[in-house]
Formats: structure tokens, sequence, C-alpha cells
């Protein structure tokens, strides 16, 4: 099948050479000269794992291509559009003008039957509105909306093996056109559910809302367990065993962050608001507000434990990106930890794996060292606040002959506090005692 992708980011980029590596002629569209070319040679603009595996080898056969002529697209069956609908800048609302102009630039080339994918997240509408702008300007085209469920760092996975498909459409034809799309997907049995375009749009955002909630809950918890003394991952274990709750997305810690979850859970309020119906998720504000909190408890913690000031006292900041196997730092809990201690006068010095350039991008105030131990070596306060592997596998002796005090807060509790106290240190978690 002959497919365009319009929009290159992390969605874009992963899903072309996904359907791509299925076996699909693909071509990429996007506006950015550089971000086009890395791809066309084969080159991941971002870090993910496995995209460098099926992009090389996809654009090696020709069967995925990059331009940023959106003419490109023209010899295509289903274009699917995969823009960025960021946080509208001083509102919560998403930001539609990218959406809007990929179809307005789609429209003059779009052939009979031709159809445009929405998998964008977008507010509730947005679909129905899209579809009447396209039976003025491209009558012969028609729209569909199928969300997409990826997570950063398994992306190309969720993306070939889905947990399910979603076909928001408003015609029979779009099922078989996204049926042989998916063709792979739903010969192995991947559940298919065909909706109306506001059921498909709401699907993604009640999805990510419902994982936020999971994730501040047991975080409100951790503040409960805090002045209790209960331990909330011994709470998160033992709530878990009930399978209607499931143990997953119940980690306490600093909370959530990334191009997702927080901009998508304000623009899911804002929209209901506009839709006269801002109390039915009322509750979302207050997660949004407990997930903050969860920054500000470990900024706490920071200057407790250094004994009432931060500053000029050396802080080993290990992880910016919003989560490991990422080099995504967009609204990362992390950074923000960095720069709250930065600006309390504490010489911060962050480390990571993967998002050490685009963390310099948005904040070079900052101090970065590549080396752990470098970021490690006369720290007063060591603050874990991105579980990469390398750091939850630390050994607290090795760590403790560099650091200058023992002292760590593990703002993701995925150290083990009796190994890391038997070696002399310090260790405070979040919600645990
Ligand atoms: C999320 C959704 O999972 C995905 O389905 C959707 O398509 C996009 O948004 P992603 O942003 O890649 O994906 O990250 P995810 O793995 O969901 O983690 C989000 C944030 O929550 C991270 O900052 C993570 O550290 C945090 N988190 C996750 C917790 O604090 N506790 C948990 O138990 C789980």
């Amino acid at each position: 099948m002959r497919i365009s992708v319009v929009g290159c980011g992390y969605l874009g980029a992963v899903h072309a050479s996904a359907m791509a590596h299925l076996g699909h002629e693909v071509i990429g569209i996007d506006v950015d000269e550089r971000k086009i070319e890395a791809l066309a040679a084969g080159r991941p603009p971002f870090f993910e794992p496995g995209l460098a595996d099926i992009l090389t080898s996809a654009t090696s056969t020709g069967r995925l291509r990059f331009s940023t002529d959106i003419g490109d697209a023209a010899g295509a069956e289903v274009h699917f559009i995969a823009v960025g609908t960021p946080q509208m800048a001083g509102s919560d609302a998403a930001d539609l003008r990218y959406v809007d102009a990929a179809v307005e630039s789609l429209a003059p080339h779009l052939g009979e039957g031709a159809l445009v994918v929405g998998k964008s997240t977008v507010p509730v509408g947005t679909a129905g509105r899209l579809a009447e702008r396209l039976a003025e300007i491209a009558p012969h085209a028609r729209l569909a909306w199928n969300p997409e469920f990826l997570r950063e760092g398994f992306a190309v996975k969720d993306t070939i093996e889905p947990d399910r498909l979603v076909y928001g459409v408003a015609d029979a034809r779009a099922v078989h056109q996204l049926d042989d799309v998916y063709r792979a997907a739903i010969d192995a049995g991947t559940p298919r559910l065909v909706t109306d375009y506001a059921t498909a749009e709401l699907v993604k955002v009640a999805a990510n809302a419902f994982l936020a909630t999971k994730i501040s809950f047991i975080n409100a918890m951790a503040e409960i367990a805090e002045v209790t003394g209960a331990d909330v991952t011994q709470l998160a274990d033992a709530l878990g065993h009930d399978v209607r709750i499931g143990r997953r997305f119940l980690n306490a810690g600093v909370g959530f962050g990334g191009g997702c979850l927080p901009k998508d859970i304000r623009a899911f309020s804002a929209r209901a608001e506009e839709l006269g119906r801002g109390e039915a998720v009322g509750f979302l504000r207050e997660v949004d507000a407990i997930n903050l909190r969860r920054r500000q408890r470990v900024v706490d913690l920071a200057v407790e434990a250094l004994g009432g000031t931060a500053y000029r006292r050396r802080i080993a900041v290990l992880g910016v990106t919003f989560k490991p196997d990422s080099d995504d730092v967009r609204d990362s809990p992390a950074l923000d930890v960095a720069v709250q201690l930065t600006g309390l006068g504490a010489e911060v010095v962050a480390t990571d794996p993967q998002g050490i350039e685009n963390a310099r991008a948005r904040h070079p105030q900052l101090e970065y060292v590549a080396a752990t131990a470098e970021a490690l070596r006369g720290a007063d306060l060591v603050v874990l606040v991105t579980e990469w592997q390398e750091y939850r596998e630390l050994d607290p002796v090795a760590t403790g002959a560099l650091v200058g005090r023992r002292v760590i807060i593990d703002g993701r509790n995925v150290l083990d506090p009796e190994a890391w106290r038997g070696a002399g240190w310090t260790y405070h978690g979040l919600g645990r005692p």
C-alpha cells in the first residue's frame, strides 16, 4: 500500500519507519529540512531504541523516502497526520495550528478515494470539524481518526505490535483501507475497535487521563505515607495484587512528565470546560497538582537533607530526561528539580546517558557532565530523578568513595534502602520511611 506520513517527529518518524518495515511504500513529509535530511540518510533525529535498524533497512530498499515537499504525498492512498499538538502558550488548550495546516496543505494533492488519517492527539470534536473542512476543499477524499498509544522507549514495538487498534470512521471503505494498512497486526489477532470520530479521539485522551490519575493516586498515597511512616512501595505491591487494580503505573516518585501526559490532561480539562462539562474532569486539575507537588517535595527534601540550605552545595542530579531509554526532556521532572535547586544557589551537576544535548538547549545555565562518576565526585547530595538502568545498578560502596557526603534522594524508589544504609548512606525515598 502507498502511504504518506505528514509530520516526522517522535510519532511520525516511528510510524513511517514501522509502516515501511511492514512492507508498505512510504513517504515521510516534514517542513524541517535538517530532520528530513537525517531521516533520508537513515539517521533518527532522536534516540529511540530499535528505530535506527528499521529506518536504515527501509530507506536502503527505497520503500521509505522522505521529502519536505507535500506534493510528494500525491501518489499515496492513505495519508497519516502525525504533527504535534503542543500546549498553547499562555493557556492549557492544545495548539491545533499544525494539524489544520497539514490538512490544508495536503488537500490539493489528494487523489480519488484518498483517506486522511489523523494520528495526533487532539481535543474531542477536532475530527468532525476537519471532516467538514475536507468536504469543502477535497470532496473526493475522506477522514478517519486512528489514535496512537505508543510509549517512548518502546515506540517501535508499540507501533508494529499495538495492543489495540481504534478506527474512528464515518464510512465503511475507511475500515477496509485501514485494515490493509494494519493487515499484519490484524492477522496476529490485535483487537480492532471501529467507532465514530468523537469516541476515537476520546479513547486517547481518556487513556492518558487514566494513566496520569493512576500515577497521581499512588503519589497522593506517598504524601500520606510520609506523615504516617508507611511505605508506599509496599502499599503499591499489596494493592497491585488485586487484578482489578494491577501493579503497573503504581510507582510513586517524582511523578510524570514528557510530551504527552501533562499536556494531554490539561488540554482535556480545557476542552471539557469549553464544552460546559469542566466539572466532569475537575479531578484532572487535582491529578496535575499532586504531580507538580512531588517535584517540590524532592526540592524540599534536598534542602532538608543539606541541613536547611542548598546554597553553594554541590548536588549530583542523576538523569535529565522525563523517563529512561529516551532523550526527551519535555516537561521533565528531573530538569525541573535541577533548575529549582540551581535557583536556590546550589552547584548542580547533572548527568544523563542520552538527554544532555536536549537539556542543554533548554537550560544552558545548568552544568552537565557525561560521566556519572564525574557528576558524583565531591557531591554533598545525590538526587536520582530518572531511573536509567545504569543508576539502578549503582554500587553504594563504590559510589560512596566518590562523593563528599553520603546522602542520597531516590526520586524513583528504585534503590534498595538497606544496601545503601548498610554502606553508610543517609537514604531518602519518596513515601518511604
Ligand atoms: C504515554 C502513554 O503511556 C502512551 O500510551 C501515550 O501514547 C503517550 O504518553 P510516554 O509519555 O512515552 O507514554 O511515557 P510513560 O511510560 O507513559 O511515562 C510517563 C511518565 O510517567 C514518565 O515521566 C514516567 O516516569 C512516569 N511514571 C510512569 C511514573 O511516575 N510512575 C509510574 O508508575 C509510571
